[in-house]
C-alpha cells in the first residue's frame, strides 16, 4: 500500500465543504489502487485569525513542510480584509514553497450547457498556466499622503528573467505532450515596461521550442476570444494577475467557476505542490451544503497525478464526466437541486464503472 501525508486546510467557508467531499472521493478511488491517504488536518483560517490574530502559527509552513501535498478549500471571510487573510496563508505558501507554475485546466463537459454559444464538448479544452510568484503580487508599493487630496497607492509589477523563463519553459515543455500551441497573455501595448520585457522572453523561449506553434494576444481581446472562440486555446500562458482573471472567466465559460480545478506546482519538487479549486469561499453560499464539489474533486485528481497515480487520476476525472454525462443530477450552480453531499454520492458511484 502506498501512502501520502497529505496537509489539509479547508480554510473557510465552502472550502470546508467541498474538502470534505474530495476526500471521500480520494479515499474511494485510492482503495481501488492501492494507495492511502493519512490526513493532517490544519485548521488555519479566518476563525484562526480573529480568535489567535494569525491566519496561521508563526511555524505553520514548517509544519507541512515534510508532507506529500497540500490540498486547500478556500480563504476569506467578510470580516477579515482579504489582503490579510490571503498573504497571511494562501500567498506565503505559494511564494515560499516556489509553487511558480500555476496550472489551471478547464474544458466542456458533456451534459454541462455552457454559457457559451459554440462551446461545445471535445472542442474546448485548454489550460491556463500562470505565473504564480511574481509579477502584480507584489509587496512593493505604499499609501502616501493618507487622508489629503493628494493621498495615492503605488503597487509595483515585479518581473524577473528567471521567474518568466521558468514558467515561460514550463508552458512550452507542457504544449509539446498536447496539441503544441501555447498563447501568451500580453498588454505590452498598454504597460511599457513589464509586458514588453515578458514578450521578449516568450520570443527567446518560443524560439528554443521549434516544434510548438506560439502566438500572443493583449488580455483584452483574449477575453473576447476566450468567449467567441473558446476551442482555438491549448496552453493560454500568462502572468499572475492575468491567469487568475483567465481561469475564472475559463471556469465561467466552461459552465461556472465551480468546476475549475488548480494545482500550484513547485516543479523542482524541493517543496510541496498545494491544490486548490479555483473558486474561493463562496460566503453567499457558505454554510448551505450546496456547493459545487466538482472544483475540489477534479483538484484531488490533478493531486493524484502529482503523486504518481495517473490512473487513480483518469477515474477521477471519468466519474466526473459520467456524472454530467449520464445523470442530471447537479448543485444549485448548473441548475439543479442536488446538495454537496447527494452530488458526492453520485461521483462515487460511478467512480472505477
Ligand atoms: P468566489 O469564488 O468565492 O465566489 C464567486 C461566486 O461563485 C459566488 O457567487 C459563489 O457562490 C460562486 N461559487 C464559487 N465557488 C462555487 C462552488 N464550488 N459552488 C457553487 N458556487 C460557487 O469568489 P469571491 O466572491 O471573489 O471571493 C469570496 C472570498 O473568497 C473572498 O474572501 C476571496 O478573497 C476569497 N477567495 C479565495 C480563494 C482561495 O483561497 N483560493 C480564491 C478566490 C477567492
Ligand atoms: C485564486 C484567488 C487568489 C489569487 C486570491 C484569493 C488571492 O483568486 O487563487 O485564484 O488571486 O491568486
Ligand atoms: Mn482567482
Amino acid at each position: 500500500m502506498d501512502t501520502h501525508r497529505i496537509a489539509l486546510v479547508p480554510g473557510d467557508g465552502i472550502g470546508r465543504e467541498v474538502i470534505p467531499a474530495a476526500c471521500a472521493v480520494l479515499d474511494a478511488v485510492g482503495a481501488r489502487h492501492g494507495v492511502s491517504f493519512s490526513y493532517d488536518e490544519f485548521d488555519w483560517s479566518c476563525e484562526r485569525y480573529l480568535s489567535e490574530g494569525s491566519m496561521m502559527p508563526a511555524d505553520g509552513l514548517d509544519r507541512v513542510r515534510g508532507h506529500d501535498a497540500i490540498f486547500l478549500g478556500a480563504v476569506g471571510q467578510p470580516g477579515v480584509p482579504d489582503h490579510i487573510s490571503l498573504w497571511g496563508l494562501l500567498i506565503p505558501i505559494r511564494r515560499q514553497f516556489r509553487q511558480y507554475v500555476n496550472l489551471r485546466p478547464i474544458r466542456v463537459f458533456e451534459g454541462l450547457e455552457s454559457p457559451v454559444r459554440g462551446a461545445r464538448p471535445g472542442e474546448v479544452e485548454f489550460v491556463v498556466v500562470r505565473e504564480n510568484v511574481e509579477g502584480e503580487y507584489s509587496e512593493i508599493g505604499g499609501r502616501l499622503n493618507r487622508g489629503f487630496p493628494e493621498e495615492m497607492a503605488v503597487q509595483e509589477s515585479v518581473f524577473t528573467r528567471a521567474g518568466v523563463t521558468r514558467v515561460l519553459d514550463y508552458a512550452f515543455t507542457l504544449a509539446r505532450s498536447r496539441r503544441g500551441y501555447v498563447t501568451s497573455a500580453t498588454k505590452s501595448n498598454g504597460i511599457v515596461h513589464t509586458l514588453p520585457f515578458w514578450d521578449e522572453l516568450v520570443a527567446e523561449r518560443g524560439a528554443l521550442h521549434p516544434d510548438v506553434r506560439w502566438d500572443q494576444e493583449h488580455i483584452d481581446a483574449l477575453c473576447a476570444k476566450f468567449v467567441l472562440d473558446p476551442a482555438r486555446f491549448d496552453v493560454v500562458v500568462g502572468s499572475n494577475l492575468f491567469g487568475d482573471v483567465l481561469s475564472d472567466l475559463a471556469a465561467a465559460v466552461a459552465g461556472g467557476i465551480g468546476i475549475a480545478p488548480a494545482a500550484n506546482i513547485n516543479p523542482e519538487r524541493d517543496f510541496p505542490s498545494m491544490f486548490e479549486p479555483v473558486h474561493g469561499s463562496a460566503p453567499d453560499i457558505a454554510g448551505r451544503g450546496i456547493a459545487n464539489p466538482i472544483g475540489a474533486v477534479w483538484t484531488a485528481a490533478m493531486m493524484l497525478d502529482h503523486l504518481g497515480h495517473a490512473e487513480a487520476a483518469a477515474e477521477v476525472k471519468a466519474s466526473i464526466a459520467a456524472v454530467l454525462a449520464k445523470t442530471d443530477v447537479r448543485t444549485p450552480d448548473l441548475g439543479g437541486t442536488a446538495t454537496t453531499e447527494s452530488f458526492t454520492r453520485a461521483l462515487l458511484e460511478f467512480v472505477g464503472r
